[in-house]
């Protein structure tokens, strides 16, 4: 990627497709929309839209700009006073404080995600499992005597949230608070009327994680993060306000919505698929490589943005300082050049280089909790309704794919069961 080498820059810009990644036609035809860029000359698209950025399409391209965070910056700058608000993450970008670590590049980010590295480690992870397990049974518990059951309402939503939310040590009764505004805040395309009410809603959970990072400086230590951002020092000073809002924005979001989505599509897949739904049954130790299967093949985080630092060039195309660049992981993961039939899941596909937990230094801190929350979720529900049947024509896709593959709803029914028990989450 160098602006001397091989051939002359092709110019993109100079003729833009006809793509929008919150639009329903994006939700819809996602997969030919990339086949397409990928297929025609020029592999890097621009698209017009919210104000113009670039859509990579080859998984070698993706990573390679992931790799790349001092050309290809995460940054954000946001003014609380006037909410003017340029880089970070998302297109478009959306004023609300920068999230840590995701949205600072090196050398900063080093410090900010080493200061929490250790809390998602995969012994960390798989020490949450037994919680993870109790939660999904408990909350499988509250249905199964009905036969019926949403899986997002009941099930995938409330998990992920409950589990990151005990990580975080936000009151678990308090869930709905929470996972709510985060779902909303990814399917409702950024410049829509409900907009504005939406991220109200979101400020809301901002101001409550303050109102408990102030009660944990009052107690002491705790084994939870708010806990040791309220006590613990940050290079020798103790963690702004912001910066812990920073964190809470980027944990919460990353921690609730993803996993739901990643689940909610194994069930929909499973459902469709007998066949496959009984050769997991069977073998339980198709888990794992079906797991990353999963990963890749629904990218649930769909894409973030880079935010191009220098003129560079990257497959031929020449991307100037200041442009904005969407990477979509769901792209590279079923580019033909690296996965044999990539349109296909293959549980048992192995090695499996997807990029659905991202690629370079910002990859996924919260890969390990994932899967063991979408594990204990699945297995609860293949050994408790194996059976299920979904009601597809009453569920709804999030009318924005862009940044979340995910779902608004996903009705069900089983054959009742019986209850293992009467926990509460209280
Ligand atoms: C299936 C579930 C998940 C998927 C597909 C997923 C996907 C991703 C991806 C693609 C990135 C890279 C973003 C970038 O390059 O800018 C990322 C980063 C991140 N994820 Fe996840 N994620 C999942 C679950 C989680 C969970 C459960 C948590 C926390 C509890 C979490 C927290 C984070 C954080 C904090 C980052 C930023 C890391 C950094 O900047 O160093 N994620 N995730």
């Amino acid at each position: 990627m160098n602006a001397d080498a091989g051939a002359a820059p092709i110019g993109a810009k100079a003729n833009p497709i006809d793509f929008d990644h919150e639009s329903a036609e994006y939700a819809a035809r996602w997969t030919d929309q990339y086949r397409t860029i990928r297929e025609s000359g020029c592999p890097i698209a621009w698209s017009g839209a919210h104000g113009g950025y670039f859509v990579p399409s080859r998984y070698n391209d993706i990573v390679a700009i992931a790799q790349d965070s001092q050309t290809f910056s995460s940054a954000k700058t946001f003014d609380a006073a006037t909410g003017a608000v340029s880089g970070g993450v998302l297109i478009p970008a959306i004023p609300f404080p920068t999230a840590y670590p995701i949205e600072t590049d090196r050398p900063v980010w080093d410090a900010y995600r080493s200061f929490i590295n250790r809390r998602f480690a995969p012994k960390a992870a798989e020490a949450r499992r037994d919680f993870a397990r109790h939660h999904a049974s408990r909350l499988l518990d509250q249905v199964i005597e009905t036969g019926e059951i949403d899986f997002i309402a009941d099930l995938t939503g409330p998990l992920p949230a409950i589990v990151t939310m005990d990580l975080m040590g936000l009151p678990l009764a308090d869930w709905r608070d929470f996972a709510e505004p985060l779902h909303e805040i990814v399917y409702t395309p950024k410049e829509s009327a409900e907009f504005p009410d939406v991220a109200a809603r979101f400020q809301q959970m901002f101001d409550r994680c303050l109102v408990e990072l102030r009660r944990y400086r009052e107690l002491p230590p705790e084994d939870n993060l708010l806990s040791v951002f309220a006590h613990e020092p940050f290079e020798g000073r103790p963690l702004t306000d912001d910066e812990v809002l920073g964190y809470c924005n980027n944990i919460l979001a990353g921690g609730v919505d993803t996993t739901t989505a990643l689940t909610t599509n194994v069930l929909v897949y499973l459902w469709r698929n007998p066949d496959e739904r009984q050769r997991l049954i069977g073998d339980p130790a198709l888990l794992p490589t079906a797991r990353e299967e999963f990963v890749r093949f629904f990218a649930p985080q769909h894409a973030v943005a880079r935010n191009c630092t220098r003129d560079v060039e990257v497959g031929g195309v020449l991307i100037a300082a200041g442009d904005r660049i969407y990477m979509p992981w769901g792209a590279g993961n079923r580019d033909p050049e690296v996965f044999e039939q990539p349109d296909f899941i293959d549980m048992a596909r192995f090695p499996n280089r997807h990029i659905g937990f991202g690629a370079g230094a910002h990859r996924c801190i919260g890969s390990f909790v994932a899967r063991v929350m979408f594990e204990e979720m699945v297995k609860q529900v293949l050994s408790r309704m194996p059976n299920y049947r979904i009601d597809i024509d009453r569920a709804q896709r999030y009318r924005s794919i862009g940044t979340i593959n995910g779902w608004m709803n996903m009705p069900a029914t089983f054959a009742p069961g019986t209850r293992l028990s009467h926990d509460t989450l209280g």
